[in-house]
């Protein structure tokens, strides 16, 4: 560990990922969803803490030009990357700041423009106290009032059960003397799954444990290693975040994962009667962690809470399909049981999706007889299935030129892991993609009436075996029946 690690890992770059709940069109839904004053505005400053490899705010600038993106963290090799990506993809608007949240200075602070919007994925529980003391002194200093802050965090008691484990992590990749800070903690999994077969019962069964010991593909080893083996990893309770951001002048929204906002989806009676008897805020969500038992939270801040009405807020949105919508209604698992809309409700709005971008308002007045509630249709829809559009549709050159750099970067890195995206001016933010599915989109001609699948998978695929080749061709050949039109919708590709 390097002397300014500071009980993180340094010694290797965290994985490679686009957040797509970190997108301020995102941010603005949970804010309609909980009834609060709160849309992206031209001119945005947008921050983002412990940014890792900057793939979301590179993302985010070259979508927005008119807003300023910053991406902060303390590891150069970090920026280093997010820079040379910026550089190469032209983004002027994007800017990276290599800093130590616990030792800036009240001087170093204020060379940070007043922010909009400042996001801290997966950073509050894996550092010190001095780490999280200078993201408060940041948020208070620079969050605008009216700011919004969206944060991703391991929650308790949710992931309290993992902390044996994540010791158990730390003390065997500690015996490895050599190697990486991914190739001890994949050293320490050999270990850990070997032990899963005495059946140990030290070690909670929990759903950690069994993604570790079962038999999906084994988990990213720079994932692991910047899960696991920091010193400070702690999940907090929610109401100790939230007393903690409150020194900022905080208030809480709302969570960014839709359904969760809505109790009817969460509590079976009695939990219901217990949840509505608690005051609104930390005591019901600590009912909904409890319950719930989830190990991560996304949640939404702001700085100057202003209500206003909820349903119109909803109705104002505006949703983009991000995949063809299905004949029948998605089913969207939730604590009790599976949330789906009939065929009269659904197929209307289904319909109208597939045609373009829909305001909410106009898509649950169409169907007859009953109008769906605005909070559920969201709820239904957004784990996965739309995205918010914020403006009009439209490929730009800017987006277009940064797609293909993205794509020549992914394919010189080599990794096919991590979550990637294409910037869409219409979403004012990424289009989720795999790896293939983006060096599918950059391959030139696909748009052409007689585009050959077979060309293009070769083209996108070079290094395939002949084995391989088959089911990549129907892979391909079924990606481009199914995500052309959607790439067109959001302007990766001209329509
Ligand atoms: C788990 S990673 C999350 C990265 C990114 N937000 C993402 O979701 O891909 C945590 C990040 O916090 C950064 N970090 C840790 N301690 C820090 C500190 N003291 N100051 C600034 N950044 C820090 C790390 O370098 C790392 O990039």
């Amino acid at each position: 560990m390097t002397a300014w690690a500071q009980g993180y890992v340094t010694d290797s770059p965290y994985t490679f990922s686009y957040q797509p709940a970190q997108a301020p069109g995102h941010i603005a839904m949970v804010c309609a969803m909980a009834g609060v004053a709160w849309q992206p505005r031209p001119g945005m400053a947008v921050l983002d803490i412990g940014c890792g490899r900057g793939l979301t705010v590179n993302v985010l600038a070259a979508a927005n030009p008119d807003w300023n993106v910053i991406g902060l963290d303390y590891n150069p090799a970090h920026i280093a990357e997010a820079q040379e990506l910026a550089e190469a993809a032209e983004l002027a608007n994007a800017g990276f700041v290599e800093a130590d949240l616990a030792a800036m200075t009240d001087a170093e602070l204020d060379q940070l423009p007043e922010l909009d919007v400042v996001t801290i994925h997966g950073v509050w529980t894996w550092v010190s106290d001095a780490v999280r003391a200078g993201i408060v002194r940041l948020l208070a200093r620079r969050l605008k009032p009216g700011g919004v802050c969206y944060i991703g965090y391991n929650v308790l008691p949710g992931f309290g059960a993992d902390a044996a484990l994540q010791r158990l992590f730390r003390h065997l990749a500690a015996l490895e003397r050599t190697g990486t800070s991914p190739e001890r903690a994949a050293a320490a999994l050999e270990t850990i799954r070997g032990l899963q077969a005495s059946r140990p019962v030290h070690l909670a069964n929990t759903p950690m444990f069994q993604r570790l010991t079962g038999d999906e593909p084994a988990l990213d080893g720079a994932y692991l290693a910047h899960e696991f083996l920091t010193e400070h990893w702690r999940p907090v309770f929610f109401e100790d975040l939230a007393a903690a951001l409150a020194g900022a002048k905080l208030e809480y929204v709302g969570s960014a994962t839709m359904h969760e906002n809505i109790p009817d989806m969460l509590f079976e009676e009695p939990q219901r009667r217990v949840h509505d008897s608690l005051p609104h805020g930390a005591p019901r969500e600590f009912m909904k962690d409890l319950c719930l038992q989830r190990p991560f939270r996304r949640d939404v801040f702001i700085r100057g809470l202003r209500r206003v009405d909820r349903i119109a807020a909803l109705d104002r949105l505006v949703l983009a399909a991000a995949r063809p919508m299905p004949e029948e209604s998605p089913k969207l698992v939730v604590p009790v049981g599976i949330a789906e809309m009939g065929p009269d409700l659904y197929a209307p709005m289904a319909a109208a999706l597939n045609e373009g971008p829909q305001a909410l308002g106009h898509l649950r007045h169409l169907p007859q007889g009953r109008t769906p509630n605005p909070a559920e249709v969201l709820a239904i829809f957004s784990g996965g299935m739309v995205l918010p559009a914020l403006r009009e549709g439209g490929p730009s050159p800017r987006t277009d030129h940064f797609n293909r750099v993205l794509h020549r970067f992914a394919q010189a890195s080599g990794s096919t892991e991590g979550q990637l995206a294409m910037a869409s001016p219409m979403a004012a933010g990424g289009l989720p993609c795999s790896w293939v599915e983006l060096a599918v989109c950059m391959q030139p001609g696909i748009t052409a009436p007689d585009a050959d699948p077979v060309a293009i998978t070769h083209r996108a695929l070079p290094h395939l075996t002949e084995e391989q080749a088959p089911g990549a061709i129907e892979l391909v050949t079924r990606m481009l029946a199914e995500r052309l039109p959607i790439w067109r919708r959001f302007g990766v590709l001209p329509g």
